[in-house]
């Protein structure tokens, strides 16, 4: 078995990520197998999340890591280029001795086609290792590829059912499916060999911090729960905005759109946190079983009303940062007449006593003017102007739970100028994670990927969820599928989105807030 460096009780050392989780240490031994560990996300996010698991003690004491791709590494090869991608990508800065020799000794790599049946020999690491059978098993893969792993791994009796000495966990990349068909098809074919407890469908964003304190917000805390409804809210705003736009993706891009891309999981995902009941208890199921039921709330789109329903867009050439940017037609992989969007808006209602004739107002797209993951809770308007004429300047309260850059919550309400008149103005009052508690968040794949290996399913999204996500947009997908939209491109890099995304709006409402 290979030596492992000292573990540490507390934080004396001052080793950052070590501090506050010295408790934390996941118990059962496990071997990760990461298929794609060549990829892109490998090298920027998982291998660096591994490293920084073992630099805060969270790995157990017995772990094996396997990389598995075409490639030609042996293992000193992969060592070699995870090391580089660990400077390069980690939160903690490089790779130090003696712990990254350490690690390294727990890494190991297949090369190899997924199609190959001799390249599933990945349990050395229970014997060298001491891993006990336990298996967690990573998808970061083109997803063409889920079904045919899922299938190899059967044959292969790698599966749960042939796992008699220990536990076999499967962590599926994003996306599940490119539409409610694919999808389906691709459950049934995951069910074929795995169980749903088995299964654990990523969606990063419920891996962030401030995405997770939307939860503690709401039933930590006494004050919010008795307004959370219909009585004193007035709609609720998620914006999901980035500047950049498809980079080198515009390929995988071209198959998606920000629709299928962002709204169908990340986004309907926020928007069922904050629009769940309270649940009976914080387990995984009691809190996806009120997420479900929101889900299931969602009132139907009607195709015909799209347009008061759902915006999309596609973005032109235009400047960001003061840098000129080409349109998305112009990106790299991407057809010069495509009509994928790169923008989309939905207004969804739930039907259910808490929010009956809420609007929910969700969107996300690229090249917008400014990086921001927000959920805004507007409030209704107070029921009677006290102050006169100067109370003309009192807003609607907004709490802001703001997701990213900034991770914290925000809120807005009205106070009195100082002075002899009676002048009222709004006013924030902010929390930041960073001020408030002194640490930076964990980037959410370490938290993702810990808690999968403790067997905690909390944060990833459940086959029901999917397929009701996906039901959700489908509507508007087929229409858009069906329909170009022969404006685009219909918003310049660096602005604010399509202006008909503003006519999901009522007249006497404010629109979008500002990005
Ligand atoms: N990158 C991101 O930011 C991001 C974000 C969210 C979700 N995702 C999802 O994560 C997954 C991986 O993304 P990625 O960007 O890392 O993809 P990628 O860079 O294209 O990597 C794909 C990996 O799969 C391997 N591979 C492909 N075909 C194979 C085969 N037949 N046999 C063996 N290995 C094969 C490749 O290995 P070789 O090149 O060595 O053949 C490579 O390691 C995708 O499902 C994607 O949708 C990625």
């Amino acid at each position: 078995m290979a030596q492992t460096v000292p573990r540490s009780a507390s934080s004396s050392d001052g080793n950052p990520l070590r501090a506050g989780l010295s408790t934390n240490r996941i118990k059962d031994p496990c071997n990760v197998i990461f298929f794609g560990a060549s990829g892109d996300l490998m090298k920027r996010m998982l291998m660096p999340a591994m490293y920084n698991l073992r630099l805060g003690d969270v790995l157990p004491v017995k772990y094996g890591i396997v990389g598995f791709s075409r490639t030609e590494w042996d293992d000193d090869g992969f060592r070699k280029e995870m090391k580089a991608s660990i400077d390069e990508f980690s939160r903690s800065g490089e790779a130090k001795d003696p712990l990254w020799s350490d690690f390294a000794k727990h890494v190991s790599y297949v090369s190899g086609d997924f199609d190959d049946p001799k390249c599933y020999v990945l349990e050395r690491n229970d014997s060298e290792l001491g891993t006990e059978h336990n298996r967690l098993f990573y998808l970061s893969t083109p997803p063409g590829l889920f079904t045919k792993i899922v299938d190899m791994l059967d044959e292969a009796g790698l599966g749960p059912r042939d796992n008699q000495g220990g536990w076999t966990r499967i962590i599926v990349e994003k996306p599940f499916g490119t539409d409610l068909a694919s999808a389906r098809a691709l459950q049934s074919e995951i069910t074929k060999v795995f169980e749903e407890r088995h299964v654990y469908r990523i969606d990063h964003y419920l891996g962030k911090e401030p995405v997770q304190d939307i939860m503690a917000l709401r039933f930590a805390n006494v004050i919010f729960e008795p307004i959370w409804n219909r009585r004193y809210i007035e709609s609720v705003q998620i914006t999901a905005a980035e500047t950049v736009g498809v980079e080198h993706r515009g390929g995988y891009y071209e198959t998606s759109g920000a629709l299928r891309d962002m709204i169908q999981n990340h986004v309907i995902n926020l928007f069922a946190l904050v629009a769940m009941e309270p649940p009976v208890s914080a387990d995984a199921d009691s809190i996806r079983d009120e997420k479900m039921k929101v889900l299931r709330a969602l009132r139907p789109i009607d195709p015909d009303q799209l347009v008061h329903y759902a915006a999309r867009g596609q973005y032109a050439a235009g400047t960001i940062n003061a840098q000129a940017v080409p349109g998305y037609r112009e990106e790299p992989d991407v057809n010069p007449k495509s009509n994928v969007e790169t923008f989309a808006a939905v207004k969804l209602y739930v039907d259910s006593w808490r929010w009956a004739g809420v609007p929910f107002y969700l969107r996300s797209g690229k090249r917008l003017a400014g990086k921001l993951s927000e959920i805004a809770i507007r409030f209704k308007d107070i029921p009677h102007r006290l102050f006169g004429e100067s109370s003309d300047d009192i807003e609607h309260n907004t709490l802001v739970m703001k997701i990213q850059p900034e991770e914290g919550v925000s809120l807005r309400f009205s106070a009195k100028v100082p002075g002899p008149k009676m002048h009222i103005r709004s006013v924030s009052m902010d929390f930041n994670y960073g001020t408030g508690f002194g640490v930076v968040s964990a980037p959410a794949y370490e938290r993702l990927i810990g808690d999968a290996m403790r067997g905690d399913a909390t944060l990833f999204t459940r086959w029901d969820a999917v397929e009701a996500a996906w039901e959700a947009v489908t509507p508007i997908l087929e229409r858009w599928l069906m329909l170009k939209d022969t404006s685009f491109p219909n918003y310049a890099a660096g602005s604010q989105g399509p202006v008909s995304a503003d006519a999901l709006f009522d007249d006497e409402d404010d629109g979008w807030r500002r990005i």
